[in-house]
């Protein structure tokens, strides 16, 4: 088993990653947390698959287990499913030392999180990580949300788990689409910060079968990276904006779209390649860059060509981004593979040089 201590100013937590700890998790559960009433909160495709049974084992360990589900889907990542969740921890009389256990991908863990977060002012939270993408980046550093019509994650908190108990094995029931999603966060870290693992990702023959044989040590590589940079900067107001190297566009993308069209990894990809190539035509990446970036990400199926989208609507989209302030926006880079760096940069040169790169 590996595992990756996370140490923020208020709470100190373990990421266990093992494949099969999904399955000694009852067991994991009656030694630490017995006694407590467990409120396992999870979509309707992962408790079909994993959740029914594990609330049965649960109970027979002799908790008492309330499972709460929701419909799959960020739409459904909203404040009415955050409400019937409350709802129903208020209906059983959960206390703040009892726990809320997410049990899913990214939507879930955020979602229930928040909750979390917010119910009596905090109670228990441990997350089980069902998607690459909640296992190498939403589950780690405490950021917990829902969205609004108007924006994504608009009402959230920094809320850290007690636990995370990582299984690689969940992953074999999620899609290739799902996967690859997940691939772009993983690559991201090793793009920013560690250029042993982009060797490493990019030399491998891709197929799902036999990058599963190296995915604990992927994902735990992976966590480390996250967990350095959100213990540097827990609240993000510097270097964990690293995190968000191509995100700007990507975010910009997925909006314009109304997030009905690329996937996030999808999307990101795109906004990683763009954006490498507007920071080389400016001389603050290596030239070649991109080209290794793009190299990568085709291995693992995402995307690498502007998709067909005005380039006026992402300009005016990325204007509305959170980091724009007042009209200079913080940008992730990279110097080369391995070596993230920010840079703030006004956001008329910032679409001035977009239009250039994209009409080339
Ligand atoms: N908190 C953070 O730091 C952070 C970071 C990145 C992304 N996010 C958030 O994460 C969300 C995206 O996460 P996601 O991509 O995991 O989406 P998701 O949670 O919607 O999961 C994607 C799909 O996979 C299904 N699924 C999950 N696990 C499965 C499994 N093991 N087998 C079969 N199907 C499975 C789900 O039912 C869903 O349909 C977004 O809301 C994003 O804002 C948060």
């Amino acid at each position: 088993m590996k595992e990756v201590i996370v140490k923020t100013s208020g709470k100190t937590y373990p990421i266990y990653i093992e494949s099969g700890i999904f399955n000694r998790l009852p067991d994991i559960c009656q030694e630490n947390y017995s006694g407590k009433k467990l409120a396992v909160v999870t979509d309707n495709n992962v408790y079909n698959i994993y959740g029914k049974t594990f609330v049965k084992k649960l109970e027979q360990k002799g908790f008492f287990v309330i499972p709460i589900i929701f419909e799959a889907g960020e739409k459904n990542k909203n404040l009415v499913t955050l409400t019937s969740i409350y709802d129903a921890l208020a209906e059983h009389a959960f206390t703040r030392s009892d726990i809320v256990v997410a049990l899913g991908g990214g939507v879930t863990g955020d979602m229930a999180g928040l909750a979390a977060a917010t119910f009596l002012r905090g109670m228990g939270y441990i997350q089980i990580p069902s998607t690459l993408l909640a296992m190498v980046d939403s589950s780690i550093g405490g950021k917990v949300a829902v969205d609004l019509p108007q924006g994504k994650n608009l009402i959230g908190a920094f809320y850290q788990p007690d636990s995370v108990y990582t299984d690689p094995m969940l992953l074999e029931t999620i899609n290739d689409r799902c996967f690859s999603d997940g691939m772009a966060e993983l690559l991201k870290h090793g793009f920013i910060k560690d250029i042993s693992l982009y060797e490493k990702l990019v030399n491998n023959e891709y197929d799902r079968k036999s990058l599963s044989e190296n995915l604990d040590e992927y994902i735990s590589v992976s966590c480390n990276i996250k967990r350095s940079i959100v213990e540097e900067d827990e609240k993000d107001n510097g270097i964990r904006q690293l995190l968000n190297f191509g995100h700007t566009i990507g975010h910009a993308i997925e909006r314009v779209q109304n997030f009905s069209g690329l996937s996030h990894g999808e999307a990101i990809a795109i906004g990683m390649i763009f954006i490498t190539k507007l920071t080389e035509s400016m001389g603050l990446t290596e030239k070649g860059e991109a080209e290794k970036i793009i190299k990568a990400l085709k291995k693992y199926k995402l995307p690498i060509t502007w998709p067909e989208l005005n380039i006026a609507d992402v300009v005016k989209a990325i204007a509305l981004d959170k980091k724009n302030r007042s009209g200079r926006i913080t940008l992730a880079c990279i110097e080369r593979i391995g070596h993230g760096r920010l840079i703030e940069i006004e956001l008329k040169e910032l679409e001035d040089k977009i239009y250039g790169i994209l009409e080339d």
